[in-house]
C-alpha cells in the first residue's frame, strides 16, 4: 500500500524521481507523473494497464504556463478558460512540440486543464513542468473520488497519495475544443453544457459512444463497475429480473419502494451536482457488496445530470 499524506515535499520528491504520485483534483484523483519524462509517463500507462492510443491530460498551476506546451489562441477558448480555470474543463488544443508524444499519443492536440484543488495547485508551485495525470483507477474502472479507493486499486503502484479529501465535482472534467471552427464538447463533465455556454454561446456535442481508438477518451466500455448494470424503468428491470439480489441506483423524489430492492439514491434532494458527487462512491459500494447486478434509472439530462447518465451509460453491460 502506497504512503497517504498532505505532504507537498513528499509528493514533489516522489515525481522527481521519475515516480507515480495520486493527487487529489475538484473531479477525481488523477494518477501524476512529470508530463515531460517519457520515463515516468510510461509508468502511468503500466499502473493503469492502459492503451497507449488513450492520452493524457496535462495539468498546469497557471494559464501564463499553458503556452509553453499549447497554442491556446482562439477566443472563445480563451474565454472558457478565464471563466472557468481552476475547474473541471479541459481544453483541447494544438500541442507544442515540448510535449512528449507519448502524452498525447501520437495526436497533435494535447489535452490540458489547470485543476480546482488548493493541495494540487500548491504542488504545482512547487515544481517547474507540468503533470500528465488520467483518472487513478485501472482502465476502464470507475474513478476514485477519495484516497482509499486509490489506495484499494493502484496502492503497490503508486508512490505517494496526496490527501486531499474526497472529490466536491467527482465527475471528471468536461473536455472541449475546436472543430470545423466550432466549439465542441467531447467528453460531458464536471462543468455543464448550460454553464459553458452561457460564456460562449450554443456549442455542438461530439459525445463518441465508439470504441474507436481513432477517437480516443469515449471508449464504450468505460466507467464500468465489474457488476452487470443495466439502465431503464426500475419497476420493468426489477421484474426481468427473477430472484436475483439487485442493486438499485435511483435519483430524488423516487416512487417505488419493492421490498426484495437496495436502493441507492443518488441525491434525494434532488441535486444534480450531488448526484455527480455520490455516482462513482455508489458504484463502488456497489460493486463491493452482496449483489447479482445493478439496475439504474436516468437522471434528468440537464446541468450535471447530463454527465452522469452519460457515465451511467458507458457503465451499462453492452449486448
Ligand atoms: O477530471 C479529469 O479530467 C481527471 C482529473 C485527474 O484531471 N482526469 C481524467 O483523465 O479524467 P482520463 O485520462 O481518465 O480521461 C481523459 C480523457 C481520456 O479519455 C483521453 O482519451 C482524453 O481525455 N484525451 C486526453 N488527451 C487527449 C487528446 N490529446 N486528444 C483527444 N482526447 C484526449
Ligand atoms: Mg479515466
Amino acid at each position: 500500500m502506497a504512503i497517504i499524506g498532505k505532504n507537498i515535499e513528499e509528493a514533489k520528491k516522489a515525481l522527481e524521481n521519475a515516480g507515480l504520485v495520486a493527487i487529489p483534483t475538484e473531479t477525481v484523483y488523477g494518477l501524476a507523473a512529470n508530463a515531460l519524462d517519457t520515463h515516468a509517463v510510461l509508468k502511468i500507462y503500466e499502473a493503469k494497464n492502459r492503451p497507449f492510443f488513450d492520452p493524457l491530460i496535462v495539468h498546469v498551476g497557471n494559464i501564463d504556463q499553458v503556452s509553453e506546451y499549447a497554442v491556446l489562441s482562439d477566443e472563445r477558448l480563451i474565454k472558457l478558460a478565464n471563466c472557468f480555470w481552476p475547474g473541471p474543463l479541459t481544453l483541447l488544443l494544438p500541442k507544442k512540440a515540448t510535449v512528449p508524444d507519448i502524452v498525447t499519443s501520437g495526436l497533435d492536440r494535447v489535452a490540458i486543464r489547470i485543476p480546482n484543488h488548493s493541495l494540487t495547485l500548491d504542488l504545482l508551485k512547487e515544481i517547474s513542468y507540468p503533470i500528465a495525470a488520467p483518472s487513478a483507477n485501472p482502465f476502464g474502472y470507475v474513478s476514485p473520488t477519495e484516497p482509499a479507493h486509490v489506495n484499494k486499486q493502484l496502492g503497490h503502484k503508486v508512490d505517494y497519495i496526496l490527501d486531499g479529501g474526497k472529490c466536491n465535482v467527482g465527475v471528471e472534467s468536461t473536455i472541449v475544443g475546436i472543430e470545423d471552427g466550432e466549439v465542441c464538447i467531447y467528453r460531458l463533465g464536471g462543468l455543464s453544457v448550460e454553464d459553458i455556454e452561457s460564456c460562449v454561446g450554443k456549442v455542438e456535442l461530439r459525445i463518441n459512444l465508439s470504441s474507436d481508438p481513432k477517437a480516443p477518451g469515449q471508449l464504450k466500455n468505460h466507467y464500468a463497475p465489474s457488476k452487470s448494470l443495466f439502465i431503464g424503468n426500475i419497476e420493468d428491470l426489477h421484474r426481468n429480473n427473477p430472484g436475483k439480489k439487485i442493486a438499485a441506483i435511483v435519483f430524488g423524489k423516487h416512487n417505488t419502494n419493492l421490498k426484495d430492492l437496495t436502493y441507492f439514491n443518488l441525491s434525494k434532494k434532488g441535486d444534480l451536482n450531488e448526484a455527480a458527487v455520490h455516482l462513482f462512491t455508489t458504484l463502488r459500494t456497489i460493486d463491493e457488496g452482496d449483489f447479482d447486478l445493478i439496475i439504474a434509472e436516468l437522471l434528468p439530462d440537464t446541468g450535471l445530470g447530463r454527465a452522469v447518465n452519460d457515465r451511467l451509460k458507458r457503465a451499462e453491460v453492452k449486448v
